[in-house]
């Protein structure tokens, strides 16, 4: 991978995330609180406290099945979670497993926490330029002229200048997440969320994304990000998480998570992992 490991000072101007208040920075962007989850019987997410300050990358590493991308939906309310608090910006959002917000409030919600999946999910019958003016249109009621315009400038900030009037069938995985960034960085969202965001994609296709990623970091974006890649969780995270079978069982910086981890279920995943790249 040719992303440079070094966690380097934040404030490059490569990819820019939205200018935040004051008060942003006073409180935490994100604080979940004793959260909970339940599928029917199954109690996939329990006793979940975190925060996540203005400003900071968190990355969620763990086991398959162990609950990653459900905190990560419940933290944009894509999963309702079943109990806790959960508030964005100082909103409170659920409280005690109720949502507050009306159904109407919730779209201008989403748009405000971005989120990347594995999956692209772009518009088949669109452009790059027009999946991504699209939501500014409908959501924020920009004007197409000015929609465009602001999607024409995230496109190039993603490498992806040359490539505005392309289908998506005609762009490689890589470059079609990266429109999928640029869509959701569109919404000037104050939180971007992130459930595996290069799994699909050709090992060599992936740096790309994960220079973008980078840059968003670097630009003081507030980020959670799910991945399977260490490496990078390592270079670019303030925190990591480690979580097993619905609890975080160990949280650090990357060098006490992935250099000295303290919990033999810790130790356990990261020796699979490194058992499997050999
Ligand atoms: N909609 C659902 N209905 C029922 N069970 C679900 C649902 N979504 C997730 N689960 C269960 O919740 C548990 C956690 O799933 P989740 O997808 O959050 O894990 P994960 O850590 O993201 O795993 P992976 O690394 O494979 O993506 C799993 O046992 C899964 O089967
Ligand atoms: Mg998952």
């Amino acid at each position: 991978m040719n992303v440079s490991m070094e966690k380097q000072p934040r404030m490059t101007e490569t990819v820019q995330s939205a200018p935040r208040g004051q008060e942003a920075a006073e409180q935490p962007a994100v604080q979940v609180s004793n959260l909970g989850k339940s599928f029917g019987a199954v109690e996939v997410l329990r006793d979940i406290e975190l925060e996540i300050s203005t400003g900071e990358v968190i990355t969620l590493i763990g086991p398959s099945g162990s609950g990653k991308s459900t905190l990560i939906r419940c933290m944009n309310l894509l999963e309702t979670p079943s109990s806790g608090t959960l508030q964005v910006m100082g909103e409170t959002l659920v409280q005690d497993g109720k949502i507050l917000p009306k159904r109407s409030q919730l779209q201008e919600f989403r748009a405000k926490v971005g989120m990347v999946f594995q999956s692209f999910n772009l518009f088949p019958h669109l452009s790059a330029l027009e999946n991504i003016s699209l939501a500014q249109v409908h959501t924020l009621g920009r004007r197409r002229a000015e929609a465009d315009e602001r999607s024409a400038q995230l496109l190039d900030s993603v490498g992806l200048g040359q490539r505005m009037n392309h289908m998506p069938a005609h762009l490689s995985g890589g470059q079609q997440q990266r429109v999928a960034i640029a869509r959701a960085l569109a919404m000037d969202p104050d939180v971007m969320l992130f459930d595996e965001p290069t799994s699909a994609i050709d090992p060599e296709l992936r740096v790309e994304v994960l220079k973008v990623m980078r840059d968003l970091a670097q630009s003081g974006m507030t980020m959670a990000i799910v991945t399977h890649e260490l490496k990078f969780a390592r270079m670019i995270s303030d925190q990591v998480l480690f979580l097993a079978d619905g609890t975080i069982v160990e949280r650090g910086t990357p060098d006490e998570l992935f250099g000295a981890p303290q919990h033999e279920r810790t130790h356990q995943f990261l020796a699979a992992i490194e058992e499997t790249k050999l």
